[in-house]
């Protein structure tokens, strides 16, 4: 019975980390891209097709961004492996907002004037967002192998023209967390394997306390039952002394 439920609670513990995360994922991500690109007008030209002036620009009053990691609300990036962002552009000016390019940076977190690494360009072609609609752009990166686990700030924008005139806005502005390649072990994964070592080694140790209480019971019952000493002599000697001991020669007494 006991083992029943814990078990049962052992597993609900390991399947509930990521059953919540694609829970939460899926919110934010219903929440925030509400509308995709339509159909293929993305003309992803390459990496690196341009240099980008380095934070020249203006933004457009009438630009709105927002940036989502899909299935990754923990924006863990594994060092030297590609990641993929989405920046989400809505237009609510007047003329089509023709995007250009999207690059990012990495800083450290503590001094931004600190760069640790200029992420790759993403550049785009006639991929207009006409006014008053919204389209996303997929931006993939991949940071330095070489990178120290831990926390950076990323730093992403992306570059656009309006009427010819270029412009530029910081979709993102905030920490990402590193892993080492190939570690794909969440804090919470591992908090949560611990926990569970945690707890089957507890409920190994009542078990055992419980298994231990119960022997000595079996044990005591048929000899205070049968109240002879014909039998388990060799138990009387290493019992000597004890308080099971004491309490048949007490009850030997009343006889
Ligand atoms: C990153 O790019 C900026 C501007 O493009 C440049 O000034 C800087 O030297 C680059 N830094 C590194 C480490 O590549
Ligand atoms: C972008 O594509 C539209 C049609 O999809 C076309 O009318 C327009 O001329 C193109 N602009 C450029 C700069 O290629
Ligand atoms: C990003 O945020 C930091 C502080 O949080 C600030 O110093 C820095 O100027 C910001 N960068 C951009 C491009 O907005």
């Amino acid at each position: 019975m006991a083992m029943k439920s814990f078990s049962v609670f052992f597993f609900v513990l390991l399947l509930a980390s990521p059953i919540l995360q694609v829970a939460r994922c899926q919110s934010e991500a219903e929440a925030d891209v509400a509308e995709a690109v339509e159909g293929g007008e993305l003309g992803i030209v390459g990496e690196e097709a341009q240099d980008f002036g380095s934070g020249n620009f203006d933004s457009a009053p009438g630009v709105e961004t927002l940036c989502l990691f899909p299935k990754n609300s923990a924006k863990l990036v594994s060092a030297g492996e590609e990641t993929e962002l989405l920046v989400g552009v809505e237009n609510v000016g007047e003329s089509p907002v023709n995007v250009i390019a999207i690059t990012a940076s990495v800083h450290l977190p503590f001094d931004h004037r600190m760069l640790v690494q200029n992420l790759s360009a993403q550049a785009f072609n006639n991929a207009s967002v006409p006014p008053s609609k919204q389209a996303t752009f997929p931006y993939i990166f991949a940071v330095s192998k070489y990178l120290q686990p831990g926390t950076f700030d990323l730093v992403g924008n992306i570059f656009y023209e309006i009427d010819q005139h270029p412009y530029q806005s910081t979709f993102y502005n905030g920490t990402i967390e590193v892993a080492e390649a190939g570690g794909f072990l969440s804090v919470e994964s591992v908090f949560l394997v611990t926990l569970g070592i945690a707890l089957l080694v507890l409920f190994g140790l009542w078990l055992h306390g419980q298994f231990q209480r119960i022997s000595k019971k079996t044990k005591r019952a048929p000899k205070v039952e049968v109240g002879t000493r014909t039998t388990d002599t060799s138990l009387d000697e290493w019992l000597q002394g004890t308080a099971y001991t004491q309490s048949a020669s007490k009850s030997k007494k009343k006889k």
